[in-house]
């Protein structure tokens, strides 16, 4: 299969930890060029350090990508840097704290959307000009189980990510005449940085109680990468607006 070709300019964001790393790696180890995207400054040098030492090619931005000034300096650099912007991989977020709608206070519910929602829908359309230009692109979302279902998470996370889903799928439409793709991976629980941000005894996965059956095995962020891999490259070229599950099943029960 082949999965790309080489030396296109990719951004991952969340490319600092967990299933952004992976697909970052997994990335430039097939020759892409990677700009990886994170607020964590440590965490997305040390992945760029990786790629480096594997003979790849990377540059880190660091910033809070709700912001559109970090958006434009992500595109700025991955234009300056790499010419355009081939593939696009909206994967950075956060966990919300497993509440149901009548607990979740503005803060959380605010910061949520806009990390998980808002953020990728601003460097989409940061991006999308450099794509249409070129007349080619692939955009990946990562999107979660709380996208398919309401018993994967909080109010607030699940409103999020099936915001993700609607976000994939509009842009699948009103670009598929332009060359440029969008999909989206579903991962189940996978074996990562992030957490539950709230005292687990009091929410978390125990707090949903029946609800909250997770019948599949924890993935490797590298299985997710995998899936994120395909969908960007010229092997998925006829799949568009497709929202992929990559969880042991869960999601088929
Ligand atoms: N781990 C799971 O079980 C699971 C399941 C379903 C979906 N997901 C999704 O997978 C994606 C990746 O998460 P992960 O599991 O690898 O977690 P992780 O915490 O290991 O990685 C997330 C990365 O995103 C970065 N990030 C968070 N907010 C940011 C912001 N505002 N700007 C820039 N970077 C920011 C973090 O610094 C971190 O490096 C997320 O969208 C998450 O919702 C994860």
């Amino acid at each position: 299969m082949t999965m790309g070709v080489d030396g296109r300019s990719v951004i991952v964001t969340g490319a600092g930890s967990g299933i952004g790393r992976a697909a970052a790696l997994a990335f430039a180890a097939q020759g892409d060029r990677v700009l990886v995207a994170d607020l964590d400054a440590e965490g997305a040098a040390a992945t760029v350090e990786e790629i480096e030492r594997s003979g790849g090619t990377a540059v880190a931005v660091t910033g809070d990508l709700s912001e559109q000034a970090v958006v434009d300096r992500v595109t700025a650099t991955a234009v300056e840097r790499f010419g355009g912007v081939d593939v696009l991989v909206n994967n950075a977020g956060i966990m919300d704290s497993m509440s149901a709608a009548a607990d979740v206070a503005d803060a959380e519910w605010d910061r949520v959307i806009r990390v998980n929602l808002t953020a990728p829908f601003l460097l989409t359309r940061a991006v999308l000009p450099h794509m249409l230009a070129a007349g080619r692109g692939a955009i990946v979302n990562t999107a979660s189980e709380a996208a398919l279902r309401g018993s994967a998470a909080g109010a607030a996370y699940t409103a999020s990510k099936h915001g993700v889903v609607g976000l994939t799928k509009s842009l699948a439409v009103m670009y598929r005449k332009n060359g440029v793709r969008a999909n989206a991976v579903c991962p189940g629980g996978t074996a990562t940085a992030i957490a539950v941000e709230a005292d687990p005894a009091a929410h978390g996965p125990a707090a949903l109680g029946p609800h909250f059956v997770n019948l599949g095995r924890v993935s490797q962020p590298d299985e997710q990468a995998t899936a994120i891999l395909f969908l960007a490259s010229e092997a998925a070229g006829n799949i568009n607006g497709a929202i992929l599950p990559v969880d042991d099943g869960w999601s088929a029960v």
